[in-house]
């Protein structure tokens, strides 16, 4: 396990010896690897550093604006690029495509800031398990691999790559991040859209979004789950007043793991799967299945797609 104390004033330094001069730019995603970076980096180089954060319209709720609360004394630059997002996804339902899709928005996006804000260095929040992961070839993450092959900088910085998960966050801890940074659930980099499976389209976007905050605000603080999230996984009939509808179905996933790689599903009282199910379905009517998934991983993964 990494000393915080002693990593911190030696990661700033070798910032300082990497970036020398010029400026550098970081995409910040509101998770833990590239927040902790961009406090690093922002120590190191003050100023000169430029954090990037796109609003991919699949945030999860009330994000965007906590990412701009809690960066608000860097120079952070927020893009507003739902539409393109959207559009990219237009269409596709194989999975990997999406992720795909997703991925190339994300580049091309932010090469054009990039090139605008004439950056020499490109932070990246690459760590350890993201490179096994990758070279493995088990799922395309779109926030490996992708932006430097693409992109002119004098060179990638990656501050945090030899490190675990756990290792970020001590370092997050002691960087005085706060908690729902230090201790943020993963979020895949695609977003919400593979919690949709199917076509991500804005209305299914804004479904899923409501449902998975009400997952998060019954599980989270009294649960914690190693993950838990609300995904769209098809349609099923149901009745509301006296009308049969084809509604969308979702389901709740809680579930246990220590990397990821195995999970379990959560064992919760039967109450709290009963409010979950009724707040979904009174908030949102065109939601007419509530169902939880108790498929640990394998043979399941841990999203759904
Ligand atoms: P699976 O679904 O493969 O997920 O069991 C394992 C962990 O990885 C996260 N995940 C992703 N993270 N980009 C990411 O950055 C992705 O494309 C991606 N897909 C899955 C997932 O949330 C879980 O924590």
């Amino acid at each position: 396990m990494v000393k915080a104390d002693k990593f911190i004033p030696k990661a700033i330094e070798k910032i300082q010896q990497q970036v020398t001069g010029g400026r550098a730019i970081i995409a910040l995603s509101g998770g833990v690897d590239s927040s902790v970076c961009a406090v690093l980096a922002h120590r190191a180089i003050g100023d000169r550093l430029t954090p990037i954060y796109i609003d991919t319209g699949l945030m999860r709720k009330g994000e965007t604006e906590r990412i701009k609360e809690i960066f608000c004394d860097m120079n952070l630059v927020v893009i507003d690029a739902k539409d393109r997002f959207l559009g990219a996804l237009k269409g596709i339902t194989d999975p990997e495509e999406k992720r795909k899709a997703v991925g190339e928005t994300f580049i091309r996006v932010f090469e054009k800031e990039a090139k605008e804000l004439k950056a020499d260095y490109l932070i990246q929040g690459t760590i350890y398990p993201d490179r096994i992961e990758s070279e493995g070839g088990i799922k395309s993450h779109h926030n490996v691999g992708g932006l430097p092959s693409v992109m002119d900088f004098k060179s990638i910085v990656e501050p945090v790559e030899d490190l675990y998960k756990d290792e970020v966050r001590e370092l997050a801890r002691a960087l005085e991040l706060p908690h729902e940074i230090s201790e943020r659930m993963p979020f895949p980099g695609p977003g919400l859209s593979v919690r949709i499976v199917g076509e991500v389209t804005e209305e299914l976007v804004s479904i899923v979004r409501e449902a998975n905050a009400i997952v998060e605000d019954e599980l989270v603080e009294k649960f914690h789950p190693w993950q838990t999230f609300a995904a769209i996984i098809g349609k099923g009939t149901g009745v509301k007043g006296d009308v049969r509808v084809h509604g969308w179905i979702v389901a709740v996933r809680a579930v246990g793991s220590r990397d990821g790689m195995t999970a379990e599903a959560m064992e919760l009282p039967w109450e709290v799967l009963n409010r979950i199910e009724s707040r979904i379905s009174a908030s949102l009517p065109t939601v007419s299945r509530v169902v939880y998934d108790l498929t640990p991983k394998p043979p399941a993964t841990i999203e759904f797609e």
